[in-house]
């Protein structure tokens, strides 16, 4: 039995082909196209497809599409889906961000976002570049295989659990955002993942670590790595100002006050602009307070579990310094990252 993941709804699109359970091949599509992280995650950028990564990975298998049984997509539209869509339908302005924003939107391309990935089957069969379409022919337009929206944090669960060492491990994912959920928290036995709670925006570290990298002048969701480079440069000037935004609630639960980055500690860096010692501060503070939110929320995930194996992925554990410190300062004795922990990982 062949089963093709995808993950192509937000950025480093990637397909993975396992049979019966083993892994044959997995790619990054930007390996070949040779655009960083395949596109940007951008509503207009949804229907793209990683064909390449999934051609490669067909190829190695010497199989078609069409001999592929399952395909999983590491993202679940139904979830948001039920407050956009009125009897199978949902309503695009011409001009979607010139037009006011219903209440139950989050943003004003999201019925466009929906509707590419809801259509993202007939997109897979029927769209594929015309020079390697030759492992695409012949798949009926709604395919020939079984399809599966899978929750995005699900799938980094299961990304991380599944592949490890462990036969039983407290599992934790923590990214900018799937479809709700911005940091989940679960058990693995076996093969079973069981949910044990939830952070959900707009409460997001990723998010807020991505809005930081912005601030001082690096592309957001991408070069997040510089930044904790960077902070080795400064000093925790601003960690109590971050304590005062990430607040733990006791149960896995976190909030993150919103703030104006400007308002309080000045005008954004251009890019290519020198660096000042407030730059290093803030990216100092910001790694240091992701660190220490973090461990606390270990040791409720710790305490939840009582496992001494923990496995990681989500685009904030690539994070490794974060890591590190979770290595050790946590009470958890084994750890292990998915090295895929970003969004290609959701792929496998
Ligand atoms: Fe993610």
């Amino acid at each position: 039995m062949y089963t093709l993941g995808i993950n192509a709804v937000y950025h480093d699109s990637a397909a993975t082909l396992v049979k019966d359970g083993v892994v044959v091949a997995a790619a990054e599509e930007e390996r070949f196209t040779r655009k960083k992280h395949g596109k940007r995650p951008v509503p207009f950028s949804t229907y793209e497809l990683p064909y390449f990564a999934i051609d490669y990975c067909l190829k190695a298998a010497e199989i078609h599409l069409r001999d592929v049984d399952h395909v999983g997509y590491s993202y679940d539209p139904y979830l948001l889906l039920d407050k956009l869509s009125h009897n199978g339908k949902i309503e695009l302005p011409i001009e979607p961000s010139a037009s006011p924003v219903p209440v139950e939107w989050e943003s004003p391309w999201d019925p466009l976002f929906l509707s590419y990935i809801v259509n993202a089957p007939r997109q897979l069969t029927s769209g594929a570049p015309h020079h390697i379409q030759a492992r695409f022919a012949d798949t009926p337009l709604t395919g020939s295989f079984q399809w599966h929206f899978v929750e995005h944090h699900l799938a980094h669960a299961a990304s991380a659990f599944l592949p490890s060492p462990f036969d039983e491990a407290a599992i934790f994912t923590i990214d900018g955002r799937g479809e709700r959920a911005t940091t989940t928290y679960s058990h693995g036995i076996c093969n079973q993942i069981t949910r044990l709670g939830q952070v959900n925006m707009p409460h997001s570290m990723g998010i807020l670590y991505e809005k930081v990298t912005e601030h001082l002048g690096f592309l957001h969701s991408s070069d997040e790595y510089k930044v904790m480079a960077l902070a080795s440069f400064g000093s925790p000037a601003f960690l109590d100002f971050f304590r005062e935004v990430i607040q733990i609630q006791g149960d896995g639960q976190y909030t993150i006050a919103d703030f104006d980055l400007g308002e309080s500690f000045g005008p954004a860096r251009k890019k290519g602009e020198p660096f000042e010692q407030r730059h290093y501060d803030l990216a100092h503070s910001l790694q240091a307070i992701l660190e220490e939110r973090v461990v606390q929320l270990m040791e409720w995930l710790h305490r939840e579990t009582r496992s001494p194996n923990l496995c990681l992925a989500g685009g904030v554990a690539l994070n490794c310094v974060m890591n590190a410190r979770i290595r050790d300062r946590s009470p958890f004795s084994k750890v292990w990252v998915q090295p895929a922990a970003g969004d290609a990982g959701t792929a496998l």
